[in-house]
């Protein structure tokens, strides 16, 4: 437990559990494509990790970071690549790995710009998947979990940078973000 966090949603053998199912699907659809895995900065970091351990099939691993849209455009969908991947991904079969999926601005984005490139498929798989918060029309291929409409951290999930090295996930007590300065 942690003292600025109200309850834990999901522990840290019961998310194991989930990424290693995740992981033998993943093993069974991509069996043969050596597809190339793109952890999404830096939420992700985490459940890549564990992820990519799970995947039994050869594989490649890249990284890419994303502008977030900001308290200002916040609806605004405009997403920045602060970094890009290293190599072309013409004619691979791409695995995007987020943590979570809230409005879908992010994957959106990445899914249409990565699409551009010729990729032969791009896929999502993200452990978590917040259907209330969606503004636009996603979602991802694999997922772990549905959450609530709460404000969540852990296992990579931050808020204002801290909390991602909890080995759980649980739910931010309001009066830290009621009265925090900083976005
Ligand atoms: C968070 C999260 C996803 C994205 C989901 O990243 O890790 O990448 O937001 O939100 P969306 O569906 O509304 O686009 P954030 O921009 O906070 O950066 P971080 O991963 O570095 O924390
Ligand atoms: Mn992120
Ligand atoms: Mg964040």
């Amino acid at each position: 437990m942690h003292p600025d966090v109200e309850s834990i949603l999901f522990d840290e053998q019961t998310i194991l559990n989930k990424v290693l199912e995740l992981g033998n699907q993943l093993t069974e659809d991509y069996r043969g494509k050596n597809p190339l895995f793109i952890c999404i900065l830096k939420g992700a970091t985490l459940f890549m990790a564990d992820l990519v351990k799970r995947v039994n099939v050869p594989m490649e691993m890249d990284f890419m970071a994303i502008s977030s849209y900001g308290a200002s455009s916040q609806s605004s969908g405009v997403v920045r690549i602060l970094k890009d991947l290293e190599r072309s991904i013409e004619g691979r079969h791409v695995v995007i790995v987020e943590d979570i999926v809230d409005t879908g601005l992010t994957l959106k984005y990445l899914r249409d710009a990565l699409m551009h490139r010729h990729a032969a498929s791009v896929k999502i798989v993200s452990l978590f998947d917040k259907p209330s918060g969606r503004k636009v029309d996603i979602a991802p291929d694999y997922y772990g979990f549905t959450v609530p409409n709460a404000f969540i951290v852990g296992y990579g999930l931050d808020y204002a940078e801290q909390y991602r090295n909890l080995p759980f996930v649980g739910v931010l007590k309001s009066d830290i973000y009621a009265t925090s300065k900083t976005d």
